[in-house]
């Protein structure tokens, strides 16, 4: 399973504009975190993906279709680069671990590119989200709860570790 976790460039923009697309309206809310999200606003997204800066992986199958995906947005604060993460799954392939396994995926993309001083990769999520809190818990960031959401933290180091 972890094998088939492919890098996505913008060539994929468009499988991965329809996975995004295929999401219910309450996924798009929990993943965009935001309201309403029209299909206008996931093309006018997947369009603005600097695909040579972040870091963007899926799980594409053998027909060319993503049904996994996690974007890794890369920016620099305090001198620190970071990466803020956020994923998806189709419905249909829910409760597997492919989000977790995504996760597993991203860390060791961040541990190949940093320097000694290590990334900060964060993320955050809906309260009612169980499923994404525990794929945040599983590695190993610490989870401070605001009002209704989760903010998670966590360091990537060099060697791979990740630290709260
Ligand atoms: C959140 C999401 C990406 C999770 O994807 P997934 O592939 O189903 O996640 P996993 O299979 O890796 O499961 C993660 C954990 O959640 C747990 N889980 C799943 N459904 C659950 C539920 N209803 N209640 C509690 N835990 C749940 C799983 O058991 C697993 O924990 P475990 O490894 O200890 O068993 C997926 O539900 C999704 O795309 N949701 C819509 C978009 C979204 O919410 N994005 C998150 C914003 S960053």
């Amino acid at each position: 399973m972890f094998r088939s976790i492919t890098p996505l460039m913008r060539s994929d923009a468009a499988r991965i504009e329809d996975h995004l697309i295929r999401l219910c309206t309450d996924d798009r809310s929990l993943r965009f975190t935001a309201g309403l999200v029209t299909d206008e606003t996931i093309r006018r997204h997947v369009s603005a993906i600097p695909f040579e800066r972040d870091l963007v992986l899926g799980f594409v199958s053998q027909r060319g279709s993503v049904f996994g995906l996690v974007h890794g947005c890369v920016f620099t604060a305090a001198g620190r680069t970071h990466v803020e993460a956020a994923f998806s799954v189709d419905a249909a392939w829910r409760g597997r671990g492919l989000a977790t396994a995504l996760m597993q995926a991203l860390t060791v993309c961040i541990a190949d590119r940093v320097d000694d001083k290590g990334a900060t990769v964060v993320g955050s999520c809906a309260a009612r989200n169980l499923p994404m809190r525990a794929v945040f818990g599983h590695a190993g960031m610490t989870l401070r709860r605001e009002d209704d959401e989760f903010h998670a933290h966590g360091v990537v180091r060099p060697s791979l570790a990740m630290a709260a």
